[in-house]
């Protein structure tokens, strides 16, 4: 099994939660990811490298950041839909203690998701839909008319911003309240990747971001029904990391704004 393109970057997701995992007090402790990685025959000795293992505790802080807010909104709206785009291999569906009302939607690109369909099954009130988010047809699937939350953990970033608008436009409009969670960089953090890409594409696998996130007031911009509430320098969360040496780099990076803010988990309303 491999993947090129975007979704080569759900791999990296989930080797690194699966690291996590192995930790004696892991930020996340995903098994599912964990059980994922053992599963799929995939090298995952090619991201087995510092480069890549030293992010595992900014991604699993990302991650549950996301898990919070999303149990923090099922308890207020047990009768939720959830909607998690851009879901890779994650397995918060099942992470989460769900109650019995929420009706929960996995949707990423077709080949992820017919890979996903080889470890989960669609069950009640579970479904996985292979689509790209920037098209038209799969949301006409999703019913209206309960609370709704959007997940887009690790995704808005490769889309382009007119892309983002439209996405965000359709979104408000299908559901017309509810509350959307992701994550964003800083505009460096995309010039850098888009630098890294043009003139070291030989040695930079990953796609570059496209669509970076100021602050709050970009949101705004996006889309106007959309209401910023808050977010989360993951960065500034070291005193969760349990190895010591990162821990102090975290709390290095946190002094300076650019390096405390470069990944940030969003919240907002519509
Ligand atoms: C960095 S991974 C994040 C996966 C997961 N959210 C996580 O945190 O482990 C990015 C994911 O976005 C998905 N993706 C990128 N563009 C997409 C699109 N247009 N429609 C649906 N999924 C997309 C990729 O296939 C990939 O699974």
């Amino acid at each position: 099994m491999d993947f090129t393109g975007v979704q080569s970057t759900m791999l990296v997701t989930l080797f690194l939660k699966a690291l996590d995992a192995e930790e004696t007090e892991p930020v996340l402790g995903d098994r599912f990811a964990a059980e994922a990685v053992d599963r799929i025959d995939y090298d995952w000795a090619k991201l087995d490298k510092p480069t890549i293992t030293r992010n595992r505790f900014g991604l699993a802080l990302r991650t549950r950041q996301i898990d919070d807010w999303t149990a923090d909104f099922l308890r207020r709206n047990p009768d939720a839909t959830v909607l998690h785009l851009a879901c890779g291999l994650d397995a918060r569906a099942f992470r989460l203690d769900l109650p019995d009302g929420v009706r929960w939607f996995d949707v990423d690109l077709p080949d992820v998701i017919a890979l996903r369909r080889e470890l989960y099954e669609d069950a009640d009130g579970y479904r996985m839909i292979g689509a790209s988010v920037t098209g038209e047809d799969w949301l006409a699937e999703i019913p209206a008319g309960k609370p709704v939350f959007v997940i887009a953990e690790g995704l808005l970033m490769y889309l382009h911003e007119a892309e983002v608008w439209q996405l965000l436009g359709r979104l408000t409009e299908h559901f017309g309240t509810g509350e959307l969670v992701f994550d964003g960089v800083l505009p460096w953090v995309a010039k850098l990747t888009q630098v890294l890409k043009k003139y070291l594409n030989r040695w930079y696998d990953y796609p570059a971001y496209w669509t970076p996130i100021r602050d709050g007031s970009d949101i705004a911009r996006w889309n106007p029904r959309l209401l910023y509430r808050d977010h989360v320098a993951l960065v500034a969360q070291y005193d969760r990391i349990p190895d010591r040496k990162l821990q102090r780099a975290y709390r290095l990076m946190s002094r300076f704004g650019p390096v405390r803010n470069y990944l940030r988990v969003f919240r907002a309303d519509f």
